[in-house]
């Protein structure tokens, strides 16, 4: 493929400062060449990028690459900017996929590979990551990739860790709600975390398996029994909402794709998840039927994949998309950019409910900080959607905690 200095294509996300806003805005994944601040954010597409540039033999092509360099440099010229280092890979962290020979996993392990900040990738499962890894060593960036089968690699996946992605357990088959996945994915999650806690208690954790609403107050409770919860650093991923919500608006409303974003907050399964669309960036207007529309086709298309993939699994590609998003924004954060926000299910003060999805700023040692500012001034539709959600968000919030509560009082 070609790029030309009007090319957009990617896998990562970018966030940039909106005029007149005080609030980063989050993108859909893109490196832009014909917009002004893309080369001074980094993302996952920048990855392929930078990676590109240094290497000849780059999955992009010689020409694509010489194209791209030639793009970049005479970019940089014009605006008189100094993108010298961004064409240097960064590779210094170290990410762990549990569960990495899923659906999920193996895509989610191919976009982790091309971050030019990760120096190691480790894929643990209980079957069948020798291959995966094998296969994705292959591949000719940075990062070294180690594989572990079983529970008795696991504490080995995890020493030294920074970023631990935990995609492990079953998916939805049609007819089934997230919450009744509970029964088996509440075990993993739980029996993850506690190895997480004894091997790299400092590491950012993204919960992906279902049911997050569950899930993440299970891995808190988890933590907190270790002595060593820290809800800076535990994270729900909804990532995938949002990147839903911003390619459905985008489509209806006829807007350019890289400059949507809606936030979702609430939680993530059914009527929990609220996409606040009186929100949407670039600020648009919505009929009521286009509100109700959206908002539900939001809120079940996860189920809309299940059906259609008829018994073979759940959401993976686009969750691999949107979990490769979180990590890259995790490790830019960690890496020192001070601009980076994001939607996630996190403790929270921003409702009565003790854990809640909202955007949030991502920091070095986590949550920087939750962003109050999209719950203000909501519409009517919002208000009450946001009362509805409340009830089912907070049995399942408990749900998770008695789980680890009746397991403690058992043992
Ligand atoms: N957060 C979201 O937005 C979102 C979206 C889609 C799917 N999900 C959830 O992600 C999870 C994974 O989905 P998938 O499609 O990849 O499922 P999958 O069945 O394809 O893969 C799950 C992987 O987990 C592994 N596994 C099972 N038990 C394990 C254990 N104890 N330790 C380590 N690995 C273990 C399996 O061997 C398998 O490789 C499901 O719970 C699904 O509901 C979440």
């Amino acid at each position: 493929m070609a790029a030309t200095s009007a090319t957009t294509f990617s896998v990562g996300s970018t966030t940039s400062r909106c005029k007149g806003s005080s609030i980063s805005q989050s993108k859909a994944f893109g490196v832009k060449f014909n917009s002004k601040n893309n080369l001074t954010s980094f993302n996952g597409l920048k990855v392929a990028t930078n990676l590109s540039c240094e290497s000849e033999s780059s999955f992009l092509g010689k020409d694509s690459v010489a194209v791209l360099k030639q793009s970049i440099t005479s970019k940089a010229q014009k605006e008189n900017k100094g993108y010298g280092n961004y064409v240097q890979p960064q590779a210094s962290y170290k990410v762990a996929i549990l569960g990495a020979s899923g659906g999920i996993g193996q895509p989610l392990a191919l976009l982790v590979k091309m971050s030019p900040l990760v120096s190691e990738l480790n894929l643990y499962d209980i079957a069948n990551v020798k291959g995966v890894a094998a296969d994705l060593s292959h591949c000719n960036t940075p990062s070294q990739v180690s594989d572990f089968t079983g529970a008795s690699e696991l504490a080995n996946c995890l020493k030294g860790v920074n970023v631990v992605v935990i995609p492990a357990g079953v998916p939805r088959k049609p007819g089934m709600t997230r919450d009744d996945l509970f029964n088996i994915n509440a075990n993993i999650v739980k029996t993850l975390v506690e190895a997480v806690a004894d091997n790299c208690p400092d590491a950012f954790i993204h919960i992906i398996s279902n049911p997050v609403n569950s899930t993440v107050p299970i891995a808190a409770e988890v933590l907190k029994r270790k002595g060593v919860y820290d809800p800076k650093k535990l994270f729900g991923v909804t990532t995938l909402d949002v990147v839903r919500a911003n390619t459905f608006v985008a489509h209806k409303k006829n807007l350019r794709l890289i400059d949507v974003d809606v936030p979702v907050v609430g939680g993530h399964a059914g009527i929990t998840i609220l996409p606040l669309l009186s929100k949407t960036k670039p600020s648009t207007t919505f009929t009521d039927e286009e509100v109700q529309e959206l908002t539900v086709r939001i809120q079940n298309a996860g189920t809309e994949v299940v059906e259609a993939k008829a018994g073979a699994g759940s959401a993976t590609l686009s969750m691999a998309y949107a979990a490769a998003r979180f990590v890259e924004s995790s490790l830019r954060a960690l890496d020192g950019d001070s601009d980076v926000y994001e939607c996630a299910f996190v403790q929270s003060d921003l409702s009565e409910l003790p854990f809640f999805a909202s955007r949030i700023k991502i920091g070095k040692d986590g949550v920087e900080a939750l962003i109050p500012s999209d719950l203000q001034g909501l519409t009517e539709y919002e208000q009450k959607a946001l009362d509805a959600l409340k009830p089912e968000l907070k049995a399942s919030i408990e749900k998770g905690i008695g789980f680890v509560q009746k397991k403690a009082v058992a043992a």
